[in-house]
């Protein structure tokens, strides 16, 4: 059994590996690959046999939600399903435009909308896909989400954020989860998610594998460049490949709940089963990085 831990003070018992579907996301959207139905009808049917019970998407990702739908409602017992509001995306003739619109028509429209792509009755956490505080209150989309959550409609609400704004969004008396991108490459967003935590917020973790890592199919060279800088392959284990090495290290911080990796490969799920049922890294090596975190930080 996959390892779990509590969403915060949603009560949720989530696996510790959750399932981001942006990869789902089809064609006309954006990226290099794009999966077809079969395919995603695999992975999704892969990802809760696996025993993974926290799935992530949004109205944003093209039709990731109708996948969901199309292909799982019949196993809605088994997850907990996260979507977001505050999406307004235009369809443009070869790609997906992300657009973000704060009002109460545009929060209840995303609700309804995700409700029928899903073949669901409710969604256990409405987060808002981004937005500053500030936005989300005088827009009324914050009372708008309250009231969604009074007809049972939706179970618990959350904030999808990044620094700076995400800081403002430290506020348990608002939302029930957190979501943040963090990883041993790009750990910036450390002390939000300690931070959200200690307040008992639910700790959604994106960005969880850092896209792969050095191994990843998709080369993102600033992270590259901090796997050499912290020069991470002489730490890791000969029998862990870089990506479970860099999941295993997200999974090692408590404050992190649940990790939303995106996979559309069927190898890399297992690989990340396994690397979750393996669990955290050795204290002495989670130290040993962080050691290593602040002798970089100390050198810049
Ligand atoms: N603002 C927001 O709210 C926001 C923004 C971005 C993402 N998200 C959510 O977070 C989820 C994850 O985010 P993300 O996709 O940016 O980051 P991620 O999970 O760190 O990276 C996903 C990438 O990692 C690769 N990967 C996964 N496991 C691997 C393995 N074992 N070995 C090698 N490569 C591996 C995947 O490629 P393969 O398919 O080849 O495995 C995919 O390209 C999304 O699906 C979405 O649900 C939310």
């Amino acid at each position: 059994m996959l390892p779990r831990s509590q969403l915060g003070k949603t009560g949720l018992r989530v696996t510790r590996l959750g399932y981001g579907s942006m990869g789902l996301r089809g064609p006309r959207t954006w990226g290099v690959r794009v999966v077809d139905e079969t395919h995603a009808e695999r992975m999704l049917h892969a990802v809760l046999d696996a025993g993974i019970n926290f799935i992530d998407t949004a109205p944003d990702y093209g039709i990731a939600e109708e996948r969901i739908g199309r292909y799982l409602s019949h196993r809605r017992s088994e997850f907990f399903l996260a979507t977001k509001c505050g999406c307004t995306p235009v369809q443009h003739d070869d790609h997906l435009e992300i657009v973000h619109t704060w009002s109460p028509e545009v929060i209840a429209a995303n609700v309804e909308q995700s409700l029928r792509r899903m073949r669901t009755e409710y969604i256990d956490v409405l987060q808002f896909h981004g937005g500053t505080l500030a936005e989300l209150q005088s827009s009324g989309s914050y009372e708008a989400a309250r009231r969604l959550q009074d007809r049972g409609l939706v179970r618990w609400i959350g904030i999808s954020s990044k620094l700076p704004e995400i800081l403002d969004h430290l506020r348990p008396d608002l939302y029930d989860t957190l979501q943040l991108p963090y990883s041993v490459l790009d750990p910036s967003h450390a002390d939000a998610m300690a931070c959200g935590a200690a307040l008992g917020m639910g700790i959604i973790v994106r960005g969880g594998i850092a896209h792969g890592g050095p191994e990843a199919e998709i080369q993102r060279e600033h992270l590259n460049r901090v796997w050499e800088r912290l020069q991470l392959d002489e730490l890791r284990p000969p029998d862990m490949s870089r990506a479970q090495f860099i999941l295993r290290y997200t999974l090692s911080q408590p404050a992190c709940h649940t990790a939303i990796v995106g996979t559309c490969n069927l190898q890399h799920l297992q690989e990340n089963v396994r690397a979750a049922e393996a669990g955290p890294l050795p204290q002495e090596l989670v130290d040993e990085i962080q050691r290593r975190w602040t002798a970089l930080r100390d050198a810049c």
